[in-house]
């Protein structure tokens, strides 16, 4: 999508799952509000946070004349004054839609939330006139009269109404990888969603973190964004939780892991937790400046997964990396196994032999030849900022 946004990836919040709510989103005018005072002082807006987002929460109904309607109790002004106090906030407003006939928690509702569908150019239209920057589009209940719908033929359809309206708007895909949209998407949308939902647990962590271990060159600067979805960091879990294995929250270790995975695959950084109350390890994690700069950095496309120490079994020690600038690399050292290993990351891999390493979690350096060695627990990461200096 050249459409001139979304050079870098998005950082942002975003409802979904917000204050430990996960899938039961009560976002309203206050909260938002609430929200951008917090981004604006806690540290997140220097750190480079931009978006404040709203997901499926705040559609009720179709006028007459067909224009989508804000639930009233959630936003009794509307959303313009909500978008103008984000705004001068220093922060862009986003806001969720739906490709089908309705949004996807619209069936666990009293009624159901309209679904943009047949109305694409018209709701495109009112977003622009509101002063939307960021539009998410889903894909549930697009089944229609028994077919259903093509998701290349949807998103294009969007993402060509978006356009007109010659406003400038973020727009990302959230069809869960359906056809392997990191192949095509980038023709429409700036990121687009490769696999299913995140929880605030490990299971989920650790399947995205496998989905898109490969996935690395499909994102860049001029294409777009694949998106594993959104941050967990310093949840405590949801509450209720979404059933008995979904969301009992993460150790300090795996929400530093998601962030650096997160990081140093390109993807989007957007939060759901409470930063309205930045805790400590909420503070450590989101405003981890060496990190969001390897994020952000664009010489080369996102990073992956590049090898493994097999010494510890077929997939549990990994390499991950990701060119940056001046012919740096980005390294992560990956334990995904349930106890602890040292891994070995031979300098080989890359054509080096000394290398000068800054630690990206401490604050540490280091110089090693040929090799080195690290011991990493269960779940989690050494990171590094490497240089080949002989
Ligand atoms: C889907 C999406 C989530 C969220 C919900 C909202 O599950 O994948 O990110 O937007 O719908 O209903």
């Amino acid at each position: 999508n050249n459409n001139g946004v979304g050079l870098k990836p998005p950082m942002g919040w975003n409802t979904w799952c917000s204050l430990g709510r996960c899938g039961r989103d009560y976002c309203d005018a206050k909260e938002l509000m609430a929200i951008a005072d917090a981004m604006a002082t806690n540290g997140m807006k220097e750190a480079g946070y931009e978006y404040i987002n709203m997901d499926d929460c705040w559609g009720d109904h179709r006028d007459d004349k067909g224009n989508i309607v804000p639930d009233k109790d959630r936003f009794p002004d509307g959303l313009v004054p909500v978008v103008k106090y984000v705004n001068s906030k220093g922060f862009k407003f986003g806001l969720y839609t739906d490709a089908g006939l309705y949004t996807c928690s619209s069936g666990g509702r009293k009624y159901k939330i309209p679904g943009s569908y047949g109305h694409y150019e018209q709701d495109a239209n009112t977003y622009a006139s509101w002063g939307i920057e960021y539009v998410k589009m889903d894909w549930c209940n697009t089944k229609i009269n028994g077919t259903e719908l093509d998701p290349h033929k949807q998103y294009q359809e969007m993402s060509d109404a978006l356009n007109k309206t010659g406003k400038p708007i973020f727009f990302n895909s959230c069809e869960w990888g359906v056809d392997n949209p990191w192949e095509w998407m980038h023709q429409y949308a700036n990121s687009w969603r490769t696999g299913p939902d995140h929880h605030d647990d490990w299971k989920t962590t650790s399947k995205i973190i496998e989905v898109n271990a490969d996935l690395g060159d499909y994102a860049g600067t001029g294409k777009g964004w694949n998106d594993p979805d959104f941050l967990m960091t310093g949840g405590e879990g949801c509450d209720p939780p979404v059933d008995s294995v979904h969301c009992p929250g993460m150790t300090d270790t795996e929400y530093r892991t998601e962030f650096t995975l997160w990081c140093l695959m390109s993807a989007p950084l957007l939060v759901v937790t409470d930063v309205r109350n930045m805790t400590s390890i909420m503070k450590e994690v989101l405003l981890n400046k060496d990190l969001i700069e390897i994020n952000q950095d664009t010489t080369g496309p996102g990073g992956k997964r590049i090898g493994f120490d097999k010494t510890c079994g077929e997939n549990a020690c990994q390499i991950w990396a990701k060119n940056i600038t001046n012919g740096e690399k980005a390294i992560a050292l990956y334990n995904a196994d349930s106890v602890s290993h040292n891994i070995t990351l031979d300098f080989s891999l890359f054509g080096w032999k000394v290398v000068s390493m800054q630690n990206l979690w401490k604050n540490e350096n280091l110089n090693a030849t040929n090799s080195y060695t690290v011991e990493v627990e269960s779940h989690g990461v050494q990171a590094y900022r490497a240089a080949s200096v002989g």
